[in-house]
């Protein structure tokens, strides 16, 4: 057989057409579309994982052989496959285009094809790049953490995608909008402090698709630490409410004492940050005057605080009241008792 037809190529053709197609393949500069040389390959190709690319190749009648290559590889001679990769077909092979379809495209299909043609027995190449993107995606983050105050916490944020996803931590529970509290995979505090503790976002982004985020909580234990225990005062005959507020993670529990007696606390109102034990005498007489001791305690340690229970005509020196009113929100157990709302 003298002649090799590209149409219907025997084995031994192939061979011959693939040695002399090697010698097509471009050994440096791409030409780059829009050049006036033949062929004509259009822009680079981005798709996204999963999806088709065409790669298409502007020819003329004077091309008498065409084929789509990967790196150095065949593709496509003409109308036939060389390829075994059943996601290759071939579209359109006319006297003007020449056209090939990859189909559900992969990360490792990224990279340079080139168009090769033989214009008057002149070999000429095009090359372009087909570029995969691959929408961000949390692979591996840490699980919500309990720590003590005054430890230290690293959160991991691993993702992947096309191009690298940046990725952001943010502190979600601040008021004032601290914003990104780190701008890498890692977030680390160290010396942590009670209001570092909440939610925070691990955001993953590239151009490619919306963000992939994901959401951490830290919790930060520490010893409780009494907000507010006010002395009251309160006529023979009436109602007396004590109350002690402490803030504590885990939650405080209370203990009520007047000396070496111990008293059940009557109520207990949980709010965000605090909570509140209240001591109520519905029949206050002399006996109860005097001074009661609140012992607030969880885990990490316990505090006290005194407070004075005073009838008409006392004199109570150094009001036992702390600067920091936590809101409250809850009643967790115990009456409403109008009297407090008074005192708010
Ligand atoms: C292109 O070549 C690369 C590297 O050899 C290979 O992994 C990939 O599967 C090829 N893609 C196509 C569509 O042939
Ligand atoms: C095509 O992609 C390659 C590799 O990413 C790049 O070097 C080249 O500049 C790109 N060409 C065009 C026309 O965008
Ligand atoms: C996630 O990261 C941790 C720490 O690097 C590692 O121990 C774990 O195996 C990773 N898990 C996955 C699913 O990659
Ligand atoms: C309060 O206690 C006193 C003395 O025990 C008693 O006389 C009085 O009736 C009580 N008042 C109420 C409202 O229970
Ligand atoms: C009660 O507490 C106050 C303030 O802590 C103190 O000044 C006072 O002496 C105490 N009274 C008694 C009877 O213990
Ligand atoms: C209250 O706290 C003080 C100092 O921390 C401690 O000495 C005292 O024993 C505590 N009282 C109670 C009743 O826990």
């Amino acid at each position: 057989m003298g002649v090799c037809g590209y149409l219907f190529l025997p084995w031994k053709c192939l061979v011959v057409v693939s040695l002399r197609l090697l010698f097509l393949v471009p050994t440096g500069v791409p030409v780059r579309s829009g050049d006036a040389t033949f062929p004509k390959a259009m822009d680079n190709v981005t798709v996204r994982q999963g999806e088709s690319a065409t790669l298409r190749c502007t020819i003329d009648d004077r091309v008498t052989r065409v084929a789509w290559l990967n790196r150095s590889t065949i593709l496509y001679a003409g109308n036939d496959k060389w390829s075994i990769d059943p996601r290759v077909i071939i579209l359109v092979n006319t006297p003007t285009q020449y056209s090939i379809m990859i189909q559900n495209v992969d990360v490792y299909d990224e990279g340079p094809y080139t168009c090769s043609v033989q214009t008057d027995n002149h070999p000429k190449t095009s090359r372009v790049h087909l570029i995969v993107q691959v929408p961000p995606q949390i692979m591996n983050i840490s699980s919500d953490v309990t720590v003590n105050e005054g430890s230290s916490v690293t959160l991991l944020c691993l993702a992947i995608g096309r191009p690298e996803p940046t990725v952001t931590w943010r502190h979600l529970s601040v008021k004032d909008g601290q914003g990104f509290v780190s701008e890498d995979e890692y977030l680390e505090i160290s010396d942590i402090k009670r209001d570092q503790s909440g939610e925070y976002e691990c955001s993953a982004l590239n151009d490619v698709a919306a963000p992939d985020v994901r959401k951490v909580k830290i919790t930060v234990n520490y010893p409780p630490y009494i907000s507010k225990a006010k002395n009251t005062g309160v006529s023979v005959g009436q109602k007396g409410i004590l109350s002690c507020e402490a803030s504590a993670v885990p939650t405080a529990e209370f203990q009520w004492f007047k000396e070496d007696t111990r008293y059940l606390e009557s109520g207990n109102r949980a709010c965000p940050k605090g909570h509140t034990s209240t001591l109520t005498f519905f029949n206050v007489s002399e006996k109860d005057y005097g001074n009661y001791t609140c012992v607030a305690t969880n885990k990490l340690g316990n505090t006290n605080a005194s407070i004075t229970l005073y009838g008409p005509g006392a004199v109570i020196d150094g009001v036992n009241s702390a600067s920091r009113a936590l809101a409250c929100c809850l009643w967790l157990s115990g009456t409403l008792f109008a009297h407090f709302f008074i005192k708010f």
